[in-house]
């Protein structure tokens, strides 16, 4: 595995490899959702490049950026098997002195997340767009478990003719339920007994989608009523929605996105399910 740091380095290596390139993009401290992109794209690629850089533009002013879990040394390790270049670039080499450029998905970036953390797609579409320049790879490789930041890169894709597929892979989950996130480090033991109820809202949802409901008011008011027994959690929104344009859901047509975002003291959690 080779590490490269400038985009200087960076485009000598890559011109130096054939064949097909596939692009993991993370911000580190990986767990076994990192890696099950990972080893997907070590699976589907000749050339496996993994990013690693905590953007700085995709965080809020008050959220967690100086407090992000880092370990570089451990993710190198964690990645070896399955990677031949990993790319490390500082805030420095992404964003030098002078920086204004921005790259802007509109309508998508409104709602849920969007809505919740001003600013923040318009962080991850603009640092997406310079590893995608940057690496120039075939494929690229996201989680299902960041759903609407798959909708708002996808959307990207399209609007500005990336030659590139994007690759969704599914969230991987502790054998409880919980979502891998490098943001449960965070949480203390009753917090991560509680977080679990996210898991069991959407399955809760899930379940009354199986049996034939498709009200989407009535999804939503079961999540709500699951979220509200557990008293370590406090809920930011829930949401059925449309899973292509995102908007709120009356009636389930065709597929839908549950989707939630918790709070379980200062960490936020987010989770989601697709239906249809
Ligand atoms: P990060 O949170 O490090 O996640 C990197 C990738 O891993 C994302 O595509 C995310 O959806 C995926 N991922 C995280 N947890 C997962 C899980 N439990 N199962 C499956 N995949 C999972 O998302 C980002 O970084 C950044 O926004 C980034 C795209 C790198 C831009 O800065």
């Amino acid at each position: 595995m080779r590490n490269v740091s400038t985009f200087h380095d960076l485009s000598t290596t890559r011109l130096a490899l054939s064949g097909t390139v596939g692009l993991v993009p993370t911000m580190g401290y990986l767990h076994e959702g990192h890696l099950s992109l990972i080893r997907r794209a070590r699976e589907e690629c000749d050339q496996v490049f993994v990013s690693i850089f905590i953007n700085p533009t995709q965080f809020g002013p008050k959220e967690d950026l100086s407090k992000y879990p880092r370990d570089l040394e451990r993710d190198f390790h964690l990645i070896e098997p399955y990677t031949d270049v990993v790319w490390t670039p500082t805030d420095e080499m992404m964003y030098p002195q002078g920086y204004q450029t921005w790259v802007e998905v509109e309508a998508l970036t409104n709602v849920l997340e969007g809505a919740m953390r001003p600013g923040h797609f318009r962080g991850v579409t603009t640092v997406v767009a310079k590893l995608f320049n940057g690496v120039q790879p075939h494929k690229a490789y996201f989680g299902q478990k960041d759903a609407q930041q798959v909708a708002v890169i996808r959307q990207m894709v399209r609007d500005l003719n990336f030659p590139i597929e994007i690759v969704v892979c599914p969230t991987a989950r502790e054998p409880d339920g919980l979502a891998m996130s490098s943001r449960n480090v965070y949480l203390n033991a009753d917090q991560r007994t509680a977080a679990t109820v996210l898991f069991r809202a959407l399955s809760a949802a899930k379940e009354l989608y199986e049996s034939g409901e498709r009200s989407g008011e009535k999804l939503r008011q079961t999540m709500k009523d699951v979220l509200a027994a557990e008293p370590f959690a406090q809920m930011q929104y829930v949401s059925c929605a449309d899973y292509d344009t995102l908007e709120e859901l009356v009636e389930i047509k065709g597929r839908a996105l549950l989707s939630m975002a918790v709070y379980f003291g200062k960490t936020r959690l987010i989770d989601n399910f697709v239906l249809g």
